[in-house]
């Protein structure tokens, strides 16, 4: 019996990657159906790795963030995805069905261009977001919630090609500490105590360095009490 189950584990994974080849075939870059696996045994060929709390899937190929944690017992509470190509950051398309645990996502050196609404809504837990060295232009509040606000003390986006910030940007994000937007040379006409408002009243390091700032309004840290520059 215990033979028999395990032929058919094998049959239903050597049919899944069939379907997932036909897919690719079609000229299709992300296979966005169907999921990577993690933390499997020696017997499944797995991109990611899980050690302690880690899931890490750097330098992975995976565009596909719809990973399936084999180890049920694994929980993930951080996430990393440094190098790995990725373009598009879609809700309920990260880790689904184990954001609950998730403290930090991680993902350095990518080709972010576009982050869809609510994407990290579903991360209750989440402290650190890592969105440094990727393609953004701009971000508002409909990527930087209020539910996201709740939790969220550290961000990064060192490196990115801001061209725009808005006074919603950041408005919800009442217990951030660190936010990093150094090398980010678009910004520099929207640092003013708009962007900088009194919601970020918990930030105690602002990395503005590489923004190429000639010209500052005198008072556009007013209302930043706490901050070390
Ligand atoms: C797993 O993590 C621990 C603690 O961070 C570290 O000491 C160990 O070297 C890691 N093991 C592997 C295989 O990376
Ligand atoms: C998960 O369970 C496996 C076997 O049931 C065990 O070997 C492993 O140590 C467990 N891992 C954790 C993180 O508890
Ligand atoms: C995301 O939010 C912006 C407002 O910031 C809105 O213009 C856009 O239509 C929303 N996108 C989707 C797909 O709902
Ligand atoms: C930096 O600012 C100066 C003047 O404000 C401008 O001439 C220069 O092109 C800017 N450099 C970059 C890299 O944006």
């Amino acid at each position: 019996m215990k033979l028999f189950l395990f032929f058919c584990f094998i049959l239903g994974y050597l049919s899944r990657i069939t379907v997932a080849e036909e897919i690719r075939d079609e000229g299709s870059e992300e296979v966005l159906s169907d999921y990577n696996y993690a933390c499997g045994d020696e017997l499944m060929e797995t991109k990611c790795k899980c050690n302690e709390t880690v899931l890490n899937c750097d330098s992975s190929g995976v565009k596909n963030l719809n990973i399936h944690i084999i180890a049920e017992n694994f929980t993930v509470k951080s996430a990393k995805f440094n190098n790995d190509y990725i373009q598009i950051l879609r809700k309920r398309k990260i880790l689904p069905g184990r954001e609950y645990s998730v403290q930090s996502l991680d993902f350095q050196h990518n080709w972010i261009t576009e982050i869809e609404n609510g994407t990290f809504d579903e991360f209750l837990k989440i402290e650190t977001l890592i969105l440094s060295n990727n393609r953004l232009t701009k971000i508002d509040e409909n990527v930087l919630t209020e539910t996201l606000g709740k939790t969220l003390t550290s961000l990064d986006f060192k490196e990115n090609n801001f061209q725009q910030l808005s006074s919603k940007t950041f408005m919800y994000l009442k217990k951030l500490e660190f936010l990093g937007l150094s090398d980010n040379p678009g910004l520099v006409p929207y640092f003013n105590k708009n962007i900088f408002s009194a919601s970020l009243k918990n930030l105690k390091h602002l990395d503005l360095s590489w923004c190429n700032i000639s010209i500052l309004e005198d008072d556009a840290f007013s209302n930043l009490r706490q901050v070390f520059l």
